[in-house]
């Protein structure tokens, strides 16, 4: 019999591409992940349509203006608890969340970034790459730490930094390494292959792995 899927949430605030490049991953017979929940903090993310489209079940969290973040947590928890959810994808999801709120999802809370991490944390990652005038840029996938933007790195996808770049060519071609990492990673968390050691990831039978993270040129 195949092993049990891992029940997933995707979390949301916007446009969605990495959930939709989720959603096509785990439709894979082999993927040890399921995607059980999506869940937006907006009513109106677009990124919503691809629950739709693929009928998984989608709920919208707002934080409800001068309620606590508690409140708000509370809230979430519940959706996630009924889903019976196991793992949860930050994707795009643009709030942070209270250090108790991380530490119960300790190591099974992933997160993507659009930056070579812990270069450029926080906001407008290819701005700063651009004026930093790196020769390497990316994005990464970590589990969640309370600091914004750290924690345990999964996977790393590399793209160069091409002359007469402007921020969103450079996140254009970003994003499209995004859309690889992030089944990349969750699949090794989801499979048991993904082990935090010591604040590091060491990825189990990891031989095919710096080939999938560290992208050419090309790509
Ligand atoms: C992605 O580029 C993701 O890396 C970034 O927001 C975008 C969401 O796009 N996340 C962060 O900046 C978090 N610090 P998407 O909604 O199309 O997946």
């Amino acid at each position: 019999m195949a092993e049990a899927k891992r029940r997933t949430a995707v979390l949301i605030s916007g446009r969605g591409s990495n959930l939709a490049a989720l959603i096509a991953a785990t439709k894979g017979e082999s993927y040890p992940a399921e995607i059980a929940l999506v869940v937006s903090d907006k009513p109106d993310a677009a990124g919503l349509a691809y629950a739709r489209q693929a009928k998984i079940p989608a709920s919208v969290v707002e934080r409800r203006p001068a309620a606590a973040k508690t409140e708000f947590e509370e809230r979430l928890d519940g959706e996630l608890k009924e889903a019976g959810v196991e793992l949860i994808c930050l994707a795009g999801f643009m709030r942070l969340l209270s250090g108790e709120f991380v530490e119960r999802w300790r190591d099974r809370m992933l997160n993507i970034h659009p930056s070579l991490l812990p270069l450029f944390p926080g906001l407008h990652t290819h701005q700063q790459a651009l004026a930093a005038g790196v020769k390497v840029h990316g994005a990464t996938v970590h589990f969640v730490r309370a600091e914004m933007d750290s924690g345990p790195i999964i996977a790393q996808g590399a793209v160069p930094v091409l002359p007469g770049d402007t921020p969103d060519r450079l996140a254009a071609r970003v994003l499209r390494v995004e859309h690889r990492i992030y089944p990349l990673a969750l699949g090794l968390v989801a499979g048991g292959r993904a082990k935090v050691i010591g604040e590091r990831v060491t990825i189990e039978g990891a031989r095919a792995v710096p080939r999938a993270t560290l992208l050419s040129p090309s790509d």
